[in-house]
């Protein structure tokens, strides 16, 4: 064979690779509203940019008739690119090629990736549309899955990993994502379960649709584990490239400086009227996110789970910050488990890729009850306390409104080593509200006072009494609990020193094999 013709073979392999199932399968999953992996590959990366690897692997499988049926690439496409010029390692299942299915080799070839992803240090996107395990390959799938998992694991706060889940995701495959930083699921043409809606049906009885059982709404809204969804692939791939401009490409980087148009010291007076005179009528704590960040530009994560804690990113003067806030206006803004949950998961997150953190409180305690209670809502907010506390990344407190208890401390305490923890003049940082507080210290003095009308007007005079002597910022600050009162105008400017002064913070915890937080 001359060179020419090797050149041409290779050429001819190429093209035969890149056709993946064939044209009709690909026809097929056009007409489910689906991209094709390379596609999605395309749309993923910067132009250009990607570099394929073992586009001439095949199965090595004799159960079956699998023998007779090779595809290049074995459904699956990996391999290395760019993302706004900055490196990123991806794999993108090919469902025309078994489902998308994992064989022994499939799943090499992602590990491949992974490995050389934790030596370069650099994020990996992998792309899940697959139906799961390759049956004809049994045991050897399973092993296949467990290499990938071991890596997820590994890899965990050492480089950022990202799923977006296109198609099935089904049976232990979840697992793979489950580890990962970061899902995304396309609306109604993704499913993420452990068992389908006939296993379900068998063993329970229950008859559900798959999109209820597994859906990207319920899993945004219900189990959490969607922290993104997408209306299609365009926009999921789209909204990746965008998260990823707030991380660093591993643990040991700091998150891309980006230059910012926008004025630090620009006063925002519409901040000064934002805390409504009464302190529970609710607010919508959005309105200040989008007011103190770069260019009103916030990406929020699990917008749809546990609506009470608000998380996302967003920039202050060019640099990422992870930023928590309480919500007001669902649930006046009370810790439960969920939202526990949530914000924990964020702030370490954060803290594993040197993300500062920006936390606006305004929390008006725990949320009471049995089903909190019953439901572990001590050791989910000892998550979110223990988050917090063994968080080494600056961290920026602003107290907006209520600040109350437990939930005080929790929500980034100068004693959970808060490094700059500021108040606005509306702030109330005390034990507990005065309802309650009046309940319990005044209980005997009411009990004596028979007349309705003499009771209210002594409840309401302790309360002022109250609210005067504790619910105010000045309490705090004169422990120094504080740092300072600021004028609310104010803050966007306030927060960007205190980022810039925080920068060069080191801060190192006791050395250990690893912490025991309660899960
Ligand atoms: C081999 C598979 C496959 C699989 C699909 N295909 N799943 N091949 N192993 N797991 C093949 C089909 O034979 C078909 O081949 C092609 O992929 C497309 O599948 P269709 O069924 O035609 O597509 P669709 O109607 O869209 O249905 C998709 C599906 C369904 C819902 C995913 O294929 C399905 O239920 N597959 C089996 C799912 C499953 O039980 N997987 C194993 C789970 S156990 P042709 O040649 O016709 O195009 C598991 C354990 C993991 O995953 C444990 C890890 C720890």
């Amino acid at each position: 064979m001359s060179s020419r013709d090797k050149i041409q073979k290779l050429i001819d392999l190429r093209e035969k690779a890149r056709t993946g199932g064939g044209k009709d399968r690909m026809e097929v999953q056009h007409s489910k509203g689906k991209y094709t992996a390379r596609e999605r590959i395309s749309i993923l990366l910067d132009e250009g940019s990607f570099e394929e690897y073992d586009m001439f692997v095949t199965h090595r499988s004799h159960d079956f008739g699998l023998e007779d049926q090779h595809y290049l690439g074995d459904g699956v496409i990996t391999g290395h690119g760019t993302i706004d010029g900055r490196v990123v390692y991806v794999y993108a299942q090919d469902f025309t090629v078994f489902g998308g299915s994992l064989s022994e080799t499939h799943a090499a070839k992602i590990c491949k990736i992974m490995d050389q992803a934790m030596k370069v240090g650099a994020p990996v996107i992998g792309i899940n549309d697959s139906g799961g395990a390759r049956i004809q390959e049994g045991v050897r799938s399973l092993a296949g899955y467990a290499e990938i998992f071991e890596r997820n694991i590994l890899a965990s706060g050492v480089i950022p990993q990202i799923s977006a889940i296109f198609g099935p995701c089904a049976g232990g495959a979840v697992y793979s994502p489950a580890l990962t930083d970061f899902i995304l699921m396309s609306d109604q043409t993704s499913y993420m379960f452990i068992t389908g809606p006939r296993v379900t049906k068998t063993v329970t009885g229950e008859t559900i649709s798959t999109e209820a059982l597994g859906g990207a709404q319920m899993h945004a809204s219900r189990s959490g584990l969607a922290h993104m969804v997408s209306q299609n692939e365009e926009e999921g791939l789209l909204t990746i490239r965008k998260l990823m401009c707030y991380m660093p490409q591993n643990n040991l980087e700091d998150p891309p400086l980006t230059e910012c148009n926008d004025p630090i010291d620009r006063l925002d007076d519409v901040l000064n009227e934002i805390i409504p005179d009464s302190t529970n009528e609710p607010y919508d704590i959005k309105d200040v996110i989008f007011t103190l960040v770069d260019n009103k530009e916030f990406f929020e994560i699990h917008r749809q789970y546990a609506m009470n804690i608000v998380v996302g990113f967003a920039k202050f003067n060019g640099m990422p910050v992870g930023l928590v806030a309480n919500q007001p206006k669902h649930m006046a803004g009370v810790l439960d488990i969920e939202a526990s949950r949530k914000a924990a998961r964020f702030i370490r997150f954060c803290d594993c890729f040197n993300i500062p953190i920006v936390t606006l409180v305004d929390v008006p305690g725990f949320l009471p009850g049995s089903a909190q209670e019953h439901g572990g809502i001590i050791l989910h907010g000892a998550k979110l306390m223990f988050a917090y506390g063994e968080a080494t990344v600056p961290k920026i407190t602003i107290t907006l409104r209520k600040s109350y208890g437990g939930a005080h401390d929790v929500m980034s305490s100068k004693q959970l080593r808060g490094d700059i923890n500021y108040a606005w003049p509306t702030a109330e940082i005390a034990v507990m509200g005065p309802k309650g507080a009046i309940e319990i210290l005044e209980g005997k003095a009411l009990k004596s006072i028979e007349e309705r009308e003499e009771a209210q007007r002594f409840i309401q005079k302790k309360e002022e009494e109250y609210k005067e002597k504790f619910a105010n910022p000045y309490e705090a600050a004169r422990y120094g609990y504080i740092d300072d009162v600021i004028e609310p105008r104010n803050t966007r400017f306030r927060i960007i020193r205190a980022l810039q002064t925080l920068a060069s913070k080191k801060e190192i915890n006791p050395p250990k094999k690893h912490t025991n937080i309660p899960l």
